[in-house]
């Protein structure tokens, strides 16, 4: 008599797909994703001052970095394959308006060129934003009742784009969230001459709670109110992809959702809609959770780092954004 048990172990049997488990080889044949060092973005932040390696508190392992120290910096992530840098400055002084922003010899535009002129092959993508040069902490310009200005703001991010393709960027990244700022970039950067500077635009950038320890990091917490009136409502899916829309219309290269865990299912959604490569920022809050929990023992480091950075990867992103960037890329480099 035939059992039911019999008939699924019969030959043709039910679904076997424990098969392709059975070796570290045939997973390795049947892997669909994979991480590389070269599709990672490290964030560095760089300060005033000589010899400064100031670690970050909220970021454990991070640190802000005088220009001096950008050299090694270079040197350190091209030997481990990463072989792009997205900058943040942090300011000498602060105003209104955000100057140091936009200077020809600001922090930042400094620091594009110690790292053009130490490593011409590292591609150097600039965040271009008002928040960490405002003494107001806000993302663009203010009106006199304290309205964050969409038109007014353009002006001097698309300058702060120029000085940046100026000093030898390769990539700018608009980071602000006001409505025509890659139109507006893009038309700065052509009638500059720099044609062939890429704009990564940050589409779908949500008002996050995630960003903490970078507002710690960079000293960028707005003064009053929050960023809800020009970042994204977490609540949102369709207006994200409206986003990546419209800064595919005004020509952007690269488009990126942001922060990335919490929002898998908007990359995935951007993956599905467009052609253009897709980043994802996994934001400073989301390395920082982590490493609390490994630093508690209670996660394991390098397993739960790689399998959050693949997560990413699976639902659709092509770059990866990430302070994980120097450490996962050492580990591949143990196991490839
Ligand atoms: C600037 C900017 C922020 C981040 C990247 N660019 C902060 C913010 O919007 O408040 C966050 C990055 C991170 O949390 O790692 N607008
Ligand atoms: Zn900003």
């Amino acid at each position: 008599m035939i059992t039911g048990l019999d008939q699924r172990t019969s030959t043709i049997g039910f679904t076997r797909t424990r098969r392709t488990r059975r070796t570290a080889s045939l997973r390795g044949l049947v892997r669909e994703t994979h991480l590389s060092p070269s599709s990672f973005v490290y964030p560095i932040f760089v300060t005033h001052g000589k010899n400064v390696r100031e670690p970050i508190k909220s970021m454990p392992d991070q640190f802000r970095l005088s220009l001096d120290q950008l050299r090694n910096e270079a040197k350190e992530l091209l030997a481990l394959g990463v072989n792009s840098v997205l900058l943040f400055g942090i300011p000498a002084s602060k105003d209104a308006s955000g100057t140091e922003g936009y200077a020809t010899n600001g922090i930042i535009q400094q620091a594009v060129r110690v790292l053009k002129d130490t490593a011409p092959d590292l591609t150097v993508i600039c965040d271009v934003c008002l928040c960490e040069y405002t003494d107001h902490g806000h993302c663009g310009v203010l009106s006199a009742t304290g309205e964050v200005l969409n038109d007014e703001s353009l002006p001097l991010l698309s300058e702060m784009a120029v000085t940046c393709a100026d000093a030898g960027a390769d990539i700018v990244a608009p980071s602000d969230m006001m409505d025509g700022r890659v139109a507006a970039v893009r038309t700065a950067l052509d009638d500059a001459n720099f044609s062939d500077t890429a704009i990564m635009a940050y589409s779908a950038k949500y008002a996050s709670a995630y960003y903490g320890p970078f507002r710690e990091a960079a000293d960028s917490a707005p003064q009053f109110g929050d960023r809800r009136g020009y970042q994204m409502d977490p609540s949102n899916a369709r207006e994200a992809l409206r986003e990546v829309e419209a800064d595919t219309a005004e020509q952007a290269d690269i488009t990126m959702v942001k922060p990335a865990l919490a929002y898998l299912d908007v990359i995935r959604q951007v993956r599905d809609l467009t052609n253009l490569p897709l980043a994802a920022y996994n934001v400073s809050g989301e390395y920082s959770m982590l490493k609390a929990a490994i630093a508690n023992g209670w996660l394991e480091e390098e397993r739960v780092i790689l399998e959050t950075l693949t997560s990413i990867r699976r639902a659709g992103a092509d770059i990866l954004i990430t302070y994980h960037a120097k450490e996962a890329a050492r580990w591949l480099a143990v196991h490839d």
